[in-house]
């Protein structure tokens, strides 16, 4: 009977990061560049790939990927959240770092079969947790060129995870020694390099006490464009206008999250503000929120700018057990109509 229940040899209150959960496999589909096609997608329970030490994607992080999940509802049912839009965003990365884009149904196809592979380690709808998705995209084939490659991969792993930053508030720090990407450069797309550098700024980061660090515009710094491992959204209100901050940052990835969360609040009549965010404007913000597939929300507590010695906090989201935060509220609304227990209007979810 499909789906199945979730495995009953994994403690599903303690899932961390580490990947020691066994998992049945990834699918796999090869682009050909002679003959411009895909293979079917293939199902591989060796997680290694052999690939030749000088393909394009070693040797010039020619590779994008990208994040998504899957639920199990309160009925029992398994969907997949948004994978289209997700198809379209790694179409684009693709496109960006000259790797063919994977056509959609295509790839929807490779993530329904990892998933339904693996349906036993969607967490239960009662924990917090959810089947995390990460397709993967590179030039696999031996070429020293700089030139789009003779073969490149798509792989869609799978393994279960629990909120990445926990409920807790954190505390942001404005990275200004360090430009994530320029402008006109790979900001909007999801590539691994825009990520690996900025590991040791975050590091860094938490040693001073900073739970996520924040990027700004690297034409002018003094814009925000996203927290390095999410999106951001704020919060004002005016009376009974409830305004959702959503920064125009051209140099951002555009997160599925926070699009997700702004149609919500559009759906409940909230003026959506959509436009550039500079830094000194957030004295006017009540609420700020970290928003990612793996970040799910992370509440903020404050974002420092340590060159001006500014600390911007935001009341709404300093103490969620606390204070009802309207940005929770949008979440916990995305919650419910992933689990199925409100109705999805929108069309978000894909059964599996
Ligand atoms: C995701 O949230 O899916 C991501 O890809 C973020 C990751 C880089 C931490």
């Amino acid at each position: 009977m499909f789906p199945p229940p979730p495995a009953s040899d994994i403690d599903w209150t303690n899932v961390d990061l580490s990947l020691k959960i066994p998992v049945k496999g990834h699918v796999e589909a090869r682009h050909n560049a002679s003959t411009g096609t895909w293979s079917a997608p293939v199902l591989e329970t060796n997680p290694n790939i052999s690939i030749s030490g000088i393909s394009p994607a070693l040797n010039y992080g020619q590779q994008c990927f990208e994040g998504m999940k899957a639920y199990r509802q309160t009925s029992g049912d398994i969907v997949i959240f948004r994978p289209e839009v997700h198809a379209a965003r790694i179409a684009k990365s693709a496109a960006a770092v000259c790797l063919p884009p994977p056509p959609k149904d295509l790839f929807v196809e490779c993530v329904r079969a990892a998933v339904a592979a693996n349906a036993e380690l969607v967490p239960p709808s009662s924990s917090n947790g959810a089947l995390y998705i990460r397709p993967v995209l590179f030039g696999s084939s031996a070429q020293l060129a700089l030139a789009p490659p003779e073969e490149s991969i798509l792989a869609v792993y799978v393994y279960p995870l629990l909120p990445y930053h926990g409920s807790a508030a954190t505390d942001a720090l404005v990275l200004e020694d360090f430009d994530r990407t320029a402008p006109f450069g790979t900001g909007p797309f999801k590539v691994g390099g825009n990520y690996a550098p900025v590991w040791k700024h975050a590091a860094a980061a938490k040693e001073k006490g900073y739970g996520i660090t924040l990027h700004v515009d690297s034409a002018t710094r003094t814009k925000i464009d996203e927290f390095s491992t999410s999106g951001f959204l704020g919060f004002k209100s005016d009376g009974s206008e409830k305004t959702l901050v959503v920064p125009l940052a051209e140099n951002a990835v555009q997160s599925v999250t926070s699009a997700s969360l702004t149609r919500i609040a559009e759906l409940q009549g909230w003026t959506i503000q959509r436009d550039e965010v500079p830094l000194h404007t957030l004295s006017s913000i009540e609420e700020v929120v970290a928003v990612g597939t793996v970040a799910v929300v992370v509440p903020i507590r404050s974002i420092s700018r340590l060159s001006t010695s500014e600390k911007f906090t935001f009341p709404g989201t300093s103490n969620p057990e606390k204070i009802e935060s309207q940005l929770l509220g949008l979440a916990r609304t995305l919650s419910d109509i992933a689990r199925g227990n409100r109705e999805d209007t929108e069309g978000w979810c894909w059964k599996v």
